[in-house]
């Protein structure tokens, strides 16, 4: 970013926003505990049309930093994920002789994502601020240490920083970009349904890490092999028709049945329904499907609001699920998530 300062002092004129994506688990492999307690993952990730808005404005020079959402709840704001990767922000760039200022910030947040839903949408929300936060201190980080304040933040938010479809292997810190999911003519679609039930990430790995409910190595084997499949290429056809494999790639699955036993048959109505395998995105509750196109995936939404509508699928939690189509995005912003 040469020129940084003159550019920055332009672009400080108005908010920096910052489109915060989506993202679904095509595979997730549990591939061993680690020592500091987490897992080491082996997982494809792909972004998603579906976002939430971000936008960054300078604060009153006094005061603090703030956070106003539209949307559904987020829990405490104190606890959000903007407020604490502004923070994270301001204490990678550090203060002294030669540091840019850091002044406070008044964010925004336009929440489409459903929370806790398995979808990474405060993880993305944190990775668009930590790299919206920079850009409106005209401060700049060297890859090192944003990747250090993305993963304090959480282990998927490095991967929204990278942008684009990855494998994410490590505690989620280690992102390797696949440029190969090809979006001509179209990008391929997918049905999102998300249960009115909360879904905690700790109890899932809790419950895997004591009942070692992993399957045989098999999921590993698929992610792998749909990682070497996107380095290389491949198109919305090809990935739906690996659709089943991908369905069934997930080593959470059964952890998260045990956490929340009525998955399974909400599952089962829905890929009844649909004549379709049905995936998990992440650790739930969030179920996917794959289409050749957004418009094929919208039919299925409506198929889907009917069935419940109608009790083939019988809601779960709270309320109806969610139900949403949206693109799977094939390829990295040249920055990713920023608006023009
Ligand atoms: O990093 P994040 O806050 O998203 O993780 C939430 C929880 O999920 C962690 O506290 C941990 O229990 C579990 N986790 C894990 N291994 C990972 C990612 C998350 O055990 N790679």
């Amino acid at each position: 970013m040469t020129g940084a300062g003159a550019a920055g002092a332009a672009r400080r004129l108005g908010p920096v926003v910052r489109l915060a994506p989506a993202k679904i688990n095509l595979t997730l492999a549990v591939v061993g505990r680690r020592p500091d307690g987490f897992h080491d993952l082996h997982s494809v990730f792909v972004p998603l049309s579906l976002a939430d808005r971000l936008s960054l404005a300078p604060g009153p020079p006094t005061g603090v930093d703030s956070l106003h959402v539209d949307g559904p709840d987020t829990g405490p704001r104190e606890d959000d994920l903007v407020l604490r990767a502004i923070a994270a922000a301001r204490a990678a760039v550090g203060t002294g002789p030669g540091r840019p200022a850091t002044p406070p910030l008044a964010a925004r947040l336009e929440k489409r994502i459903p929370v806790g839903a398995g979808l990474g949408g405060g993880s993305s929300d944190a990775a668009a601020t930590l790299d919206g936060a920079l850009e409106a201190w005209s401060a700049e980080l060297p890859a090192a240490a944003r990747l250090r304040a993305a993963t304090s933040l959480g282990s998927d938010v490095p991967f929204f920083l990278a942008g684009g479809p990855a494998l994410v292997e490590g505690r989620g810190e280690r992102v390797t970009p696949l440029a190969g999911l090809r979006g001509d003519p179209e990008p391929p679609g997918v049905l999102l349904v998300t249960p009115a039930v909360h879904v905690a990430t700790p109890d899932v790995f809790a419950v895997f890490a004591a009942t070692r409910t992993q399957g045989d190595g098999s999921v590993r084997t698929t992610s792998a092999h749909l990682a070497e499949e996107l380095r290389a290429g491949l198109s919305a056809r090809d990935l739906v028709a690996r659709a089943a494999v991908l369905a069934a790639a997930n080593d959470l699955l059964a952890s998260t049945a045990l956490v929340v036993p009525a998955l399974v048959p909400f599952r089962r109505a829905l890929a009844r329904v649909l004549g379709r395998p049905i995936g998990m995105s992440g650790s739930g509750p969030t179920l996917w499907a794959l289409y050749r196109t957004v418009a094929d995936a919208d039919a299925a939404a409506d198929a889907v609001r009917a069935a419940v509508a109608e009790g083939a699928i019988e809601a779960l939690g709270d309320g109806p699920p969610g139900v949403a189509a949206s693109a799977i995005l094939t390829g990295p912003a040249s920055t990713p998530g920023r608006q023009p």
